[in-house]
């Protein structure tokens, strides 16, 4: 909840919490659809959660980059729900009640949340998460690489990240084994600063590299599961 400080001005914070590595929040958002749309099958479609949706930032983009999807988002922060746009409500719901949402999604979106989820609750929400996906839906995580320097300096300096306890690949992939989902792929993202945007095309070729300053892992449910 003590994200409904920053409702009003969840972009700007981040804008400047970002602002060395000369890009902006939309810049962030835009990379993670844009990698779920390379990684996803090109007919991807059907029901979607961007669970941890905050004020719609990235559900703007995924709905852009992922136009076949139905689009829900759930966040526990009010305010920021109060600020998602009308055009992502017109075609899906957004809400802080988990009774709101279905357990029949084919994918499920967690971007940068589970650092703000305690430790012991974590094992919880992915279970819980899982229960909420179609047999063979897939489960997407983005979050702060631990291991990348740059990163962990910029979550101490970002003020909504006052609470955040970082979490490596391994310890994500222990909870989505635990779920029983397979595992699909375990990628290392966003290396290049602008400056070094020309680079930017290699960054595929990297994502083994546990350098990059964010990850993604992607898992999937089981047919039967
Ligand atoms: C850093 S923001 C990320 C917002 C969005 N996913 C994005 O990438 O732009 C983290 C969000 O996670 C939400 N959050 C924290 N704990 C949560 C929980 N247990 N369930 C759902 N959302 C949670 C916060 O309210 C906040 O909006």
């Amino acid at each position: 909840m003590q994200f409904d400080r920053f409702a009003s001005d969840y972009e700007q914070v981040l804008d400047r919490t970002v602002a060395a590595s000369g890009e902006d929040s939309a810049y962030f958002a835009a990379y993670k659809a844009r990698y779920l749309k390379k990684v996803l099958p090109a007919s991807f479609s059907g029901k979607a959660l961007d669970f941890g949706c905050g004020v719609g930032l990235l559900s703007r983009f995924l709905k852009a980059y992922l136009p076949a999807i139905r689009l829900d988002g759930f966040d526990v922060s009010r305010d920021s729900i109060g600020k998602v746009d009308d055009d992502l409500r017109s075609q899906g719901h957004f809400t802080s009640s988990a009774e709101d949402l279905d357990h029949d999604y084919e994918l499920i979106v967690v971007a940068n949340v589970m650092h703000h989820i305690l430790p012991c609750q974590r094992e919880g929400v992915v279970q819980d998460l899982t229960g909420r996906l179609a047999p063979r839906g897939i489960l997407a995580f983005f979050e702060h690489n631990p291991a990348n320097p740059i990163t962990r300096c910029v979550v101490e300096r970002c003020p909504f990240d006052a609470d955040a306890i970082l979490l490596s690949p391994a310890e994500m992939a222990g909870y989505l084994g635990r779920a029983k989902l397979r595992l699909m792929r375990r990628d290392y993202i966003v290396f290049m600063p602008r400056f070094l945007a020309s680079l930017r095309p290699l960054e595929p070729w990297l994502a083994w590299l546990p350098m990059g300053a964010q990850y993604a892992v992607l898992a999937e449910k089981h047919a039967r599961q």
